[in-house]
Formats: structure tokens, sequence, C-alpha cells
């Protein structure tokens, strides 16, 4: 049998699948659409292992989600496919509301269609990890105790309400068919492989090509950082000790405003790479005009996943953000290959740089 993993060409998924394969024999297939953000460098590693079947399609296809499903007997979905970034989803929310809501709905009937039709000891142990984030809870204020599971979901963007609307979609086949549905909402990752439109890939990337690292409105926004092995290794938990129907939240015990970030990476960068103007990267910081919608601070309580899963982070900020910083630094040809195309038009059109 194997292990279903869409969106795995992506930032998160890839990370996955990297670490899946360094600890597992069990057979994995990807299935990723190739969007501007999937790319299978990130990938280039395993591509030829006998584990890993890549197919490049999208979770909106019903048919060949079925035909997957059933050829490789498989076991485990486990759903990173979305269009994943925030300021995107402002300036056009449909592909959004296609991948993640439509999609998503198509991958639960595939599903729901595959399993009723195991045998009892296959279709007990099947598993579906929903990948989602912490944005569907809206925004806290700076004295409001973190989110928990159940805090009231409140989004306020395009990508979030796309997303909760994906959750909800998920607790409603578990609760309605009885589907074997596990959620996972998670905090702000960051480590290899992230796309360079994300805050802190992008104000990397920006310091290096000496362009301004821009900064949405105050600077003061909060958020909680994981570093992405960290998020991996709480979904492989959570697919193993996970109680069917319920929801586990996901975070680096790390709150920081973005002001904060962006200055220590500067730091960190005058350190091990200064500028060969001989100014700090602090300098390059700009602040500009904020996003719309901004929600103001995200944090979140992993007392669930720690009780129940038994899951904790390994990664404080300090130390995820050096090895991120040598990851960058060290794969400045990655870095190059996906800031071609479509990419320069998008980040020129949309950003105040
Ligand atoms: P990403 O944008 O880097 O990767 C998304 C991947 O999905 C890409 O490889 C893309 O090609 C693929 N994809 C897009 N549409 C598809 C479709 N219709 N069918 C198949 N594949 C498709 O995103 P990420 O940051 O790796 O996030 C992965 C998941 O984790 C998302 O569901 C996101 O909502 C969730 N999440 C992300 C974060 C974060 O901080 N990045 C935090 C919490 C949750
Ligand atoms: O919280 C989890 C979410 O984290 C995930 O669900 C999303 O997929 C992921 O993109 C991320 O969303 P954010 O909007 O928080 O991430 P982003 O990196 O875009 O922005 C982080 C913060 O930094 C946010 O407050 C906006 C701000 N920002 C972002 C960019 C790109 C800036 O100030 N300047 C920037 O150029």
């Amino acid at each position: 049998m194997s292990i279903l993993v869409t969106g795995g060409a992506g930032f998160i998924g890839s990370n996955f699948i990297l670490n899946w394969l360094s600890s597992n024999d069990e057979p994995l297939i990807c299935l990723d659409k190739l969007t501007y953000a999937g790319n299978l460098k990130n990938l280039a590693g395993v591509l030829d292992d006998p584990r890993l079947v890549f197919v490049k399609g999208s979770i909106e296809d019903y048919g060949l989600l079925l035909e997957l499903l059933k050829k490789h007997r498989v076991r485990a979905v486990v759903n990173f496919a979305a269009e994943s970034h925030v300021d995107r989803s402002i300036h056009g929310p449909e592909d959004f509301i296609q991948t993640n809501i439509v999609g998503t709905f198509r991958l639960l009937e595939a599903m729901r269609f595959y399993v009723a039709r195991l045998v009892n000891s296959e279709k007990d142990p099947f598993r579906f990890v929903h990948v989602s984030t912490d944005e569907v809870y809206g925004s806290l204020d700076i004295k409001d105790p973190p989110f928990h599971e159940d805090t009231r979901y409140d989004p306020n963007s395009p990508y979030s309400a796309s997303k909760a609307a994906s959750d909800h979609l998920v607790h409603a086949y578990h609760r309605t068919y009885g589907f074997p549905a596990i959620i996972t909402n998670c905090s702000n990752n960051y480590g290899p492989y992230q796309f360079p439109e994300k805050l802190i890939p992008l104000c990397l990337h920006n310091a290096l090509a000496g362009k301004p690292l821009p900064i949405y409105g105050d600077g003061q926004q909060i958020r909680d950082w994981i570093y992405v092995e960290d998020h991996c290794n709480a979904i492989q938990m959570v697919m193993q000790h996970g109680r069917v129907g319920e929801t586990y939240n996901i975070g680096g015990q790390a709150e920081k405003t973005n002001l904060e970030v962006v200055r220590t990476l500067c730091d960190i960068l005058d350190e091990k790479k200064p500028s060969p103007c001989g100014a700090s990267y602090n300098e390059q910081v700009k602040f500009v005009r904020d996003r719309p919608g901004h929600d103001r601070r995200y944090a979140i309580d992993t007392t669930k996943i720690v009780r129940e899963v038994g899951w904790r982070p390994t990664e404080s900020f300090t130390t995820g953000i050096r090895k991120t910083i040598d990851w960058y630094l060290d794969n400045q040809d990655w870095v190059a290959e996906v800031t071609t195309g479509d990419y320069r038009e998008w980040i020129e059109k949309h950003y105040l740089t």
C-alpha cells in the first residue's frame, strides 16, 4: 500500500516527502499541478527513488484521483495542495476558490468512493490528513489567549476563507459519512524550498539583490513561526496517533513581530554575508502600504497535540532561522531558477518595491 501526497512539489509538501523518504520504506505518490509554487527541483534528490511516483495533475480531477487511489492501493492521503499566498488571493481569488474549495471537495468525493469499496481490514486504518492554517481563526488582539481547537472560525482574506471552507467540508464529510479525516491548523512555516514571495524568503532574496525589504504597515503584526521540518513531523505523528474527526493546532511557540523577523534576518546576513557596499542590510527596510484586511496577530495553543499525539517542536526560531539562511545562501541556483518568468512579472506588478 502507499501514501498519496497532494501538493508535494510545493514548500511544505516537498519537505514532507524528503523527510518521509529519509525514515520510511513505504512508497509515496506525489500528485501536483506544478503551479508557479510547485517545482520539481524541490524533489530533485528523490525523483529517481523507486519509492516515489510523481504525477502531474490537479486535485480537481476526480477521475485521475480515483485511478491513483485504486492503482496504488492508497492507505492514507495528506492534502497539501492549495493556493497558499494571502497577497495573491487579494489580487485574484478565483484560483483559491477552485483549488482550495472545489479541489478539496473533489478529493473528498474520490476518497469517499474509494474507501467505501475497501474491505474492512483496509477501510479501518485509512486516514485523510487535511493540512490547514491558523488563519481560519482570524485575528487576535495582543491580550487574547492563543488559538485553540475550539476557537470560532473568522477568516479575513480570500485565502483564509477558502481554507476555512475546505476545513468545513472535511469536517462535514466526517460527520455525515463517517469519513476518517483529521484536520491540522498550523502557523507560519519557514525553511528550505519556500517560494520567495512569503516574508522570510522574499526579504532574504531582496536583501542579497540590494532591493528594498517591504514591511507592510507598521510591521508590528505578530505571527507564530515554525520550522517546516517540525510541521512535517507533526503531520506524520498525527497520521499515526491522531484521532479521527479531530482537529490539531500546530505551532512553533515563537511569536515575533514582522519587523523583529526582518531585523533578525538582516543581522544574521550582516554576519554571514556582509553587503558588498559595507552597509547593514537593515538599511534596506522600507515601510510600505499595509495589506488590506491584515490580521494583527496569530498565536497557537499546542496543548492538545502535545497531550494526545506527543509532538513538540524541536527548533527554536533562533536555530531554525540560521538553518534557513544557510540553506538559502547555499542554494542560490534554486532561488535563481524559481524567480524567473511569472515570479518577476507578478512581484513587479504587485509589490511596491
Ligand atoms: P505552496 O504554495 O508552496 O505549495 C502548494 C503546492 O500545491 C504547489 O506545489 C502547487 O503546485 C500545488 N497545487 C496548487 N494547486 C493544485 C491543484 N489544484 N492540484 C494539485 N496541486 C496543486 O504551499 P505551502 O506553503 O507548501 O502550503 C502547503 C499547505 O499547507 C497549504 O494547504 C497551506 O494552506 C498549508 N499551510 C501553509 C502554511 C505556511 O506557512 N506556508 C502554514 C499552515 C498551513
Ligand atoms: O499562518 C499560516 C499562514 O502563513 C499560511 O496559511 C499561509 O499559507 C502562509 O503564506 C502564511 O501567511 P502570511 O500571510 O502570514 O505569510 P506572509 O509570509 O505572506 O506574511 C507574513 C507577515 O509578513 C504578514 O503579517 C504580512 C507581512 N509581510 C509579508 C510580505 C510578503 C510584509 O510585511 N511584507 C511582505 O513583503
